[in-house]
């Protein structure tokens, strides 16, 4: 069993998956499930989590995140889950307005990173995509206007191999004591 540091240095964004690969329900379930567990300011959870496995919905997603060259890789993914943004509670919007802090976008990224590496865990491949027609997605899904979808997981059955980790260097990154 990988410790939690290898299982962040594994993670990777998976741009190429087997087509035609499934993940079953369970796995998924619990790779959703580690995103619901996620912290959140106030535990507001202001998260909803739209989970797209049906091949024939799915190909109408995928023509609605690929575009200009991008994400052309989403054609393989076995599912997708959509990361919408909801209201918060009253504490978390109260602490947002006074720390000048916008704490529900990155409660849903702190969401985010949980579902990726219990994917990793599972030995699902990921990819985070922010660059999609969010009108499309919100049609395709019923997504009342009044709501955003910041984010969407791709899942799928990795098909690459591990890329190295480029990362900027621990010292320009981190300090002790002073910034
Ligand atoms: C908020 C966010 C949005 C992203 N959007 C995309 C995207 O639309 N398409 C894509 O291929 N990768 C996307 N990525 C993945 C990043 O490019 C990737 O995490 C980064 O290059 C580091 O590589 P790694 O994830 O393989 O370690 C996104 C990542 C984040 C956190």
């Amino acid at each position: 069993m990988k410790s939690f540091l290898e299982l962040a240095q594994a993670r990777q964004s998976d741009r190429a998956f087997v087509a035609g690969a499934k993940i079953e329900r369970e796995v998924l379930e619990r790779i959703v499930e580690a995103a619901r567990m996620a912290p959140s300011a106030c535990n507001g959870q202001p998260w909803h989590f739209t989970v797209v496995t049906d091949e024939n919905i799915l190909a109408d997603y995928v023509k609605a995140i690929v575009g200009l060259g991008m994400n052309k890789f989403v054609k393989d993914a076995a599912a997708l889950v959509l990361i919408t943004l909801e209201s918060t509670n009253f504490s978390s919007r109260v602490g947002s307005g006074i720390k000048d802090k916008n704490f529900p976008l990155m409660d849903l990224g702190i969401a985010t990173a949980y579902m990726t590496l219990a994917a990793e865990d599972e030995g699902v491949g990921s990819c985070i995509l922010g660059w999609f027609d969010e009108k499309r997605i919100k049609e395709l899904a019923g997504i009342p206007n009044g709501r955003r979808v910041m984010l969407i997981v791709a899942l799928g059955v990795a098909a690459g191999a591990k890329r190295r980790k480029v990362r900027k260097a621990f010292d320009e990154v981190v300090s002790y004591e002073k910034y």
